[in-house]
């Protein structure tokens, strides 16, 4: 909640446009930092840049030239109405965080290539997320700190964002059968329906008051949409058709995260806080822990392809695959090494994308578990390396990923091309 009320007092002080005043130097509640470099502007971008984040994240980053940092910060903070304190901070930034590769990403080239196509979402810092493909073509996305859901036109490129109920912090974003646009309210114990024709929302609210961070969810066959509660460490089910909702716990700190169906309907949930997976009865609820092999492991994400579950291994930098019909598990190291942190994972046509979020820049990584031969890609936001991908989904034709950059807000649709060498 201190994220929204601080991101509420960004938009009011820094993000309003016309005869904003200049910007503010030590916001409310300014978040806890570890200590910028000193310097002219250092106040100024302490006070500017962690309305939303730790400074941290400057630190750690890639490092940008100046036009660089201008790009970059353009897509979180609108400071050109105070062109003073914009230069100073970006004179800072250029000269204490020049470019010098931290984190790097180990990127292996190959022989494969890919198109990509972006698109920019409109509320700046918004942490865009999620992108998914609506029956009707529609890409639908939501911004999680701006409290916005947004719709892109693929045909004509047009971009549309709606403000969600307040608090909702929406994390994902998934359709159903009948087109229909429903987010969780990460930030409010809900689940929400919304309707781009009003601009509305029918929000479903959380049975017990424990339950509170809806976080990842999809529907099943049937029409159920199953999710996960990280935080509660809860997994649950809501009928669209009665609006009732069911919930079950997980065991402690299993944090509960990415959510995909087996071919038979059945539900898996990735666990973030242990080396586990938990396989759901549809009817009964009743969980079935998968134990993973290595101390360490967390699993953000899954996909599951041919009945194989594939899983990106967080904690330990790798990419593992589980057979629930063997009983099967395996991993490889993934090619930016332990601290690569793999995110957001998609199977498409047999071949296993993910993304190495711990490294800069974010890599999106194709394995071929046929050959078991890796390739990556850096992946870009205009001119600049920022952001991680969370979480993507495959195009209904089967053909592309959309994926997304949280820290530019942009959405990407990434198709595989045939290889240029055989
Ligand atoms: C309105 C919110 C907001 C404000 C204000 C903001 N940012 Fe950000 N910033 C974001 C979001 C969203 C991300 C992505 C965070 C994530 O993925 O968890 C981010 C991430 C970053 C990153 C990390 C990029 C990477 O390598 O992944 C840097 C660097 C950064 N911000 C710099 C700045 C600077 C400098 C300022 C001040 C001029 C600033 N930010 C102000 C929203 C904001």
């Amino acid at each position: 909640m201190a994220r929204l009320a601080l991101l509420r007092a960004a938009s009011l002080a820094l993000l309003v446009g016309a005869g904003a005043p200049a910007l503010a130097q030590q916001p409310p509640g300014n978040i806890a930092q570890a200590g910028l470099p000193e310097g002219p502007g250092k106040d100024l971008v302490q006070g500017t840049c962690s309305v939303c984040h730790q400074t941290r994240e400057i630190q750690q980053s890639l490092g940008y030239t100046r036009e660089g940092w201008r790009e970059l910060t353009g897509r979180m903070v609108d400071m050109t109405p105070a062109p003073d304190q914009q230069k100073q901070i970006l004179d800072y930034l250029a000269q204490h965080f020049p470019p010098a590769a931290k984190r790097p990403a180990k990127i292996i080239p190959g022989p494969y290539e890919i198109d990509v196509k972006t698109w920019k979402t409109i509320k700046l810092g918004q942490r865009s997320r999620d992108p998914i493909e609506a029956p009707d073509g529609m890409i639908w996305y939501v911004g999680q700190w701006g409290n916005v859901i947004g719709r892109i036109d693929p045909k004509t490129d047009n971009v549309q964002e709606w403000d969600l109920p307040e608090g909702s912090l929406p994390h994902t974003v998934m359709i159903d059968k009948a087109g229909g646009v429903w987010f969780t309210g990460n930030g409010n114990g809900t689940i929400g329906k919304f309707d781009p024709a009003t601009g509305k929302s029918v929000v479903y609210k959380m049975p017990v008051t424990d339950a509170k961070d809806p976080h990842t969810g999809e529907f099943d066959d049937k029409g159920i949409f199953w999710f996960s509660l990280q935080q509660s460490d809860m997994i649950g089910r809501l009928d669209p058709a009665t609006g009732e909702v069911k919930i079950v716990k997980t065991r402690t700190n299993a944090k509960p995260y990415g959510v995909k169906f087996g071919h038979d309907g059945t539900p898996w949930v990735a666990c973030n806080g242990a080396p586990c997976i938990y396989k759901v009865d549809r009817q009964t609820m009743e969980l079935t822990e998968v134990k993973l092999p290595l101390p360490g492991t967390t699993v953000r994400r899954i996909d599951i392809s041919e009945g194989r579950i594939w899983y990106v291994n967080s904690g330990r930098g790798r990419l593992g695959m589980h057979d629930p019909k063997t009983g099967e598990t395996r991993e490889w190291d993934s090619p930016s090494g332990p601290g690569s942190h793999p995110y957001g994972i998609n199977v498409l046509n047999g071949i296993v994308w993910y993304n190495e979020s711990g490294v800069r820049p974010d890599t999106l990584v194709r394995f071929d578990p046929k050959t078991e031969k890796f390739q990556s890609f850096p992946i870009a936001s205009g001119n600049v390396y920022a952001g991680i991908h969370r979480n993507g989904n495959v195009t209904r034709d089967g053909k592309s990923l959309l994926i997304h950059q949280s820290a530019t807000g942009y959405i990407m649709k990434v198709t595989p091309k045939e290889p240029a060498v055989r």
